[in-house]
């Protein structure tokens, strides 16, 4: 098979959309603008389901990108070979425009032309949707696939578990699917094996969702008013395959990163399974935090949301960096290496390298205290026990009050001839889990797609809010540092270094109620990044030179770059009220603010 790099995967994967008249847009941030039902962006559409639910994109029909991703629903798996939180996900999409036809044929071109992946068609198997109630078997999709040349017994049928997509919120744009994957030669590892066994004959590189359905928070499939295409190739996956290596790691974008991890600590990857697991863990960690902390509305590590994210995989990834003989303070000098390895594609990594460095090393200080004192408070502990049994109360004690992993009360109660009953610990830690909503990206069901006018209107206050703080604080660099809206409130965080006066509410209540008096119409224009700026817009510049964006003008009361949501007029909106005003983290307010209908 070819050789390819991620830098060449990515270029060829742009190149091929844009020759089948694609627009190429930028990756959108990690943390969902508009979205309150997921922590993270977890997928390529995941920040265009408005776009997918009819709403016309700036940039067209035709859409492609490389995608930064976070999921960290499997974070204990990490360690494995495939396992990662991060990821960047290949996409590209049809808002309306082509189907299946196009799609499994320009599929099998970027699959097997040896101009892009040059992939024999020998080793390729596909699997299509056998069909249900909801959705008919795909025999148009096999059908096209095997025109194309894949071979009967490489096309398989398998059940909605396997050949469906749907977003992580669990409503919204949904379809049957078609996978794609690599035949690795293996034997069958039984008569019934295929795609759907995980036994490493099959590995998947490409999925394409075939998008027609919207589900509902009550479970039903409606009919979209359009037909999309959504695919995703995830680049770690693919580059693993293609490289032909044993795990994601040994690829070139963590191959730098285990080599600077080998050298800080003076160990060799592979030179033990727990070695190399714990290597494993720290290269992912300290790639997504990288990520998370360098992100263009980058969050910085606390108890809540993003920000117990990241805490939490800072904290793992010290565990297992001092696992390996290195300090806490080396986790630095690793997301050196990611910023290295990432910066030209990623140039925000690089423009926020000392924000990401210096976060780092705050949060390892805090832990690295924390666990001095959870060892001292173990020490107590042990001299009390007579049955030689460490509570699973006492364990959850350490982890919630000293951020205590049970990992290390394990490892501790060892040293000391202990045990800990874990059962009683996971127990105390899962309702603990059920009761916080961190730890997961999905946090609450339904959401934008069911509460769409409430969620415009309170999306449309923030950007008046956004506004009237920069007015009444008097400083252009107050910003959005994070926005999420459920249907009862929106809650804003922007840059400002101390409380609000009383007073200073009142006024920004008072301009964005004056706007909302004003009743002005809303209108969206579209327009390069450039002429947005020159415009006076506010909001993210994220974007490439020349692409396209979206500015929401209300009069002379607001006008953003912004893709979301909004109401028509502002007399839409009710009566604007701050509900709260309190810090979020160091440099960071929080707002939370409601509608109240008159
Ligand atoms: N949205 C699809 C996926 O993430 C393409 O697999």
């Amino acid at each position: 098979m070819k050789q390819i790099t991620a830098k060449s995967l990515r270029k060829m994967w742009l190149d091929f959309f844009k020759a089948k008249g694609h627009a190429v847009i930028s990756s959108a941030s990690l943390i969902p603008e508009n979205d309150p039902t997921v922590l993270f962006t977890t997928a390529g559409m995941h920040p265009l389901v408005p776009y997918l639910l009819g709403e016309p994109h700036p940039a067209g029909k035709r859409l492609c990108d490389c995608q930064k991703c976070v999921r960290t629903g499997d974070i204990d798996e990490v360690g494995d070979a495939g396992h990662c939180t991060f990821f960047e996900m290949l996409g590209n999409w049809s808002l309306g425009d082509y189907f299946k036809d196009e799609m499994v044929k320009w599929s099998y071109e970027f699959l097997t032309s040896p101009d892009y992946l040059g992939i024999s068609p020998e080793n390729l198997a596909v699997t299509v949707f056998e069909g249900d109630d909801d959705c008919p078997r795909d025999e148009k999709t096999a059908s096209l696939w095997k025109a194309c040349g894949i071979k009967e017994e490489n096309v398989f049928y398998l059940p909605k578990k396997h050949n469906w997509w749907g977003p992580a919120g669990l409503t919204g744009p949904c379809g049957s699917d078609t996978e794609m994957f690599v035949d690795t030669g293996k034997p069958k590892c039984s008569a019934n094996c295929s795609p759907a066994c995980d036994c490493g004959k099959y590995l998947e590189i490409w999925n394409d969702v075939f998008m027609e359905f919207n589900k509902t928070a009550d479970g039903k499939y409606e009919p979209l008013s359009q037909r999309n295409v959504d695919t995703g190739m995830g680049l770690e996956r693919v580059l693993k395959t293609l490289q032909g290596k044993s795990s994601v790691y040994e690829t070139d974008v963590f191959a730098p990163i285990i080599s600077k991890i080998e050298e800080l600590s003076g160990r060799k990857y592979g030179e033990s399974e727990e070695t190399t697991r714990a290597m494993r863990i720290v290269a992912d960690h300290v790639r997504t935090s990288t990520f998370i902390l360098g992100d263009e509305r980058g969050v910085t590590p606390s108890n809540v949301d993003q920000g117990y994210v990241l805490r939490r995989l800072l904290r793992r990834a010290v565990r297992f960096a001092r696992s390996l003989g290195m300090s806490g303070k080396a986790l630095v000098g690793i997301s050196e290496a990611v910023v290295e390895n990432y910066k030209d594609a990623y140039p925000e990594l690089n423009a926020n390298k000392d924000k990401i460095y210096a976060e780092i090393a705050a949060e390892v200080e805090r832990f690295e205290k924390t666990l001095e004192s959870g060892i001292k408070e173990f020490e107590k502990l042990a001299h009390y026990i007579t049955n030689g049994v460490v509570s699973g109360k006492a364990a959850f004690k350490l982890y919630d009050t000293y951020g205590f992993p049970i990992e290390m009360t394990v490892e501790l109660a060892k040293e000391h001839g202990l045990k800990v009953n874990t059962e009683d610990f996971e127990k105390a830690f899962e309702e603990h889990r059920a009761k916080s909503h961190a730890g997961a990206e999905q946090k609450f069901k339904g959401g934008l797609a069911d509460n769409t006018d409430t969620v415009a209107r309170l999306h449309t206050a923030t950007h008046l809010m956004h506004r009237a703080l920069k007015t009444v604080l008097n400083d252009e660099n107050v910003n959005q540092k994070g926005s999420n809206i459920t249907a009862e409130r929106l809650r804003f965080d922007f840059s400002f270094g101390r409380g609000m006066t009383p007073e200073e509410i009142a006024e920004v209540e008072r301009l964005v109620n004056e706007a909302i008096k004003a009743d002005v119409e809303i209108t969206c224009e579209e327009m390069t990044v450039e002429e947005a700026k020159n415009k006076g817009a506010v909001g993210l510049f994220a974007s490439k030179y020349g692409e396209k964006v979206k500015v929401y003008t209300m009069g002379k009361y607001s006008c953003e770059i912004c893709g979301g949501p909004h109401a028509h007029r502002t007399g839409e909106l009710g009566r604007f009220k701050i509900v709260k005003e309190q810090s979020s983290s160091a440099g960071v307010r929080r707002i939370k603010a409601i509608l109240a209908s008159e």
